[in-house]
């Protein structure tokens, strides 16, 4: 690892511990030393600093917009395990006044950043994706459905320049992609467009859509997925990533296990090419269930009727 960027993890970690003495302690276990990994934490860093010049964040708020989203995450897990559902399902909350909130947007999209590099099973999700992209078919243009922070788009123009469109509900999440795609110098054609995807209509059809931690946060994913499949071109594959018993406070659909994921995937009429799971805690395959562990998910899949 980079000397540069350890002393960068190893400052930021600090400063977590200064706020929860555990938090800042697993980050400095945390070996970041495959070459998948690495390319990741790099470019974690590189949008972050772009995050942190256009929010005006200095490093504390950073590691206090890591540490409050860590906080919320146990708090609805805690929830889940006394419910049996999502708070924002029990309660019929409303996620989308919280994606035009740019306040909480702008600390929300900097923890969730954070996460891909802190927590193992989404580091582990996205390697996996960099090993398994691009190896089925070409991509001339693809499209990102709830980018967030960009991450997932980011890691194909690194494989793969390509145009593409990417749509996202939320006004600060597009202002800020914006921002990063033009400093990272993403030098081309892509539409960012402010939109519900489930509002959203396009005359075009896409080789690729990548669609990261989306369908858990709509009521219906079937509908979303139908939605999709209907936009991608005859040879085209989506790669998503969802999660099972995760609960957060802008969820609103509870898949309860892996094989419920799946079975969602089929009754949308997609076929799974190649999946991959990882639980959130490292314990037994047979406590998974019981404990409402949280269970990270990706696949990629196309249209079964190709
Ligand atoms: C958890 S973030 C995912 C960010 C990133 N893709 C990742 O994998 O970490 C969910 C994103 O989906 C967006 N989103 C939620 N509902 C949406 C909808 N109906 N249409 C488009 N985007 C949506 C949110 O604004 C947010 O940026």
């Amino acid at each position: 690892m980079d000397k540069n960027l350890k002393k960068k993890i190893v400052n930021l970690s600090n400063l977590i511990g200064t706020k929860d003495q555990n938090l800042g302690k697993k980050i400095l276990k945390i070996q970041f030393n495959n070459k998948n990994i690495k390319e990741i934490v790099f470019l974690v860093f590189k949008i972050l600093n772009i995050l942190k010049k256009t929010y005006k964040f200095n490093d504390k708020d950073v590691a206090s917009s890591y540490v409050s989203f860590c906080r919320e995450t146990i708090t609805e897990q805690y929830y889940l395990k006394k419910n049996t559902t999502y708070r924002a399902i029990k309660e019929k909350i409303n996620n989308l006044d919280f994606y035009s909130s740019k306040n909480k947007m702008r600390k929300y999209l900097v923890g969730l950043l954070l996460t891909q590099i802190f927590w193992s099973h989404h580091t582990k999700i996205l390697t996996w994706y960099l090993k398994n992209l691009l190896k089925r078919n070409k991509i001339k243009n693809y499209l990102e459905i709830g980018a967030g922070h960009g991450l997932l788009s980011l890691l194909l123009q690194k494989k793969e320049k390509t145009d593409g469109m990417i749509v996202d509900v939320s006004h600060s999440a597009i202002n800020s992609l914006k921002k990063i795609f033009n400093k990272l110098k993403v030098n081309k054609r892509i539409l960012f467009k402010k939109k519900d995807f489930l509002k959203f209509k396009s005359d075009k059809k896409f080789d690729f859509i990548i669609m990261g931690e989306v369908i858990e946060h709509v009521k219906n994913p079937t509908k979303f997925l139908t939605k999709s499949k209907k936009l991608l071109n005859q040879k085209g594959s989506i790669f998503l990533t969802t999660c099972a018993n995760c609960a957060q406070h802008d969820h609103l659909f509870h898949f309860k296990d892996v094989n419920h994921i799946r079975k969602i995937i089929k009754n949308s009429g997609l076929r799974i090419l190649k999946d991959y799971f990882v639980p959130s805690e490292n314990i037994s395959k047979s406590r998974w269930k019981k404990e409402k562990i949280a269970i990270s998910y990706c696949a990629f899949v196309d249209n079964e009727k190709r």
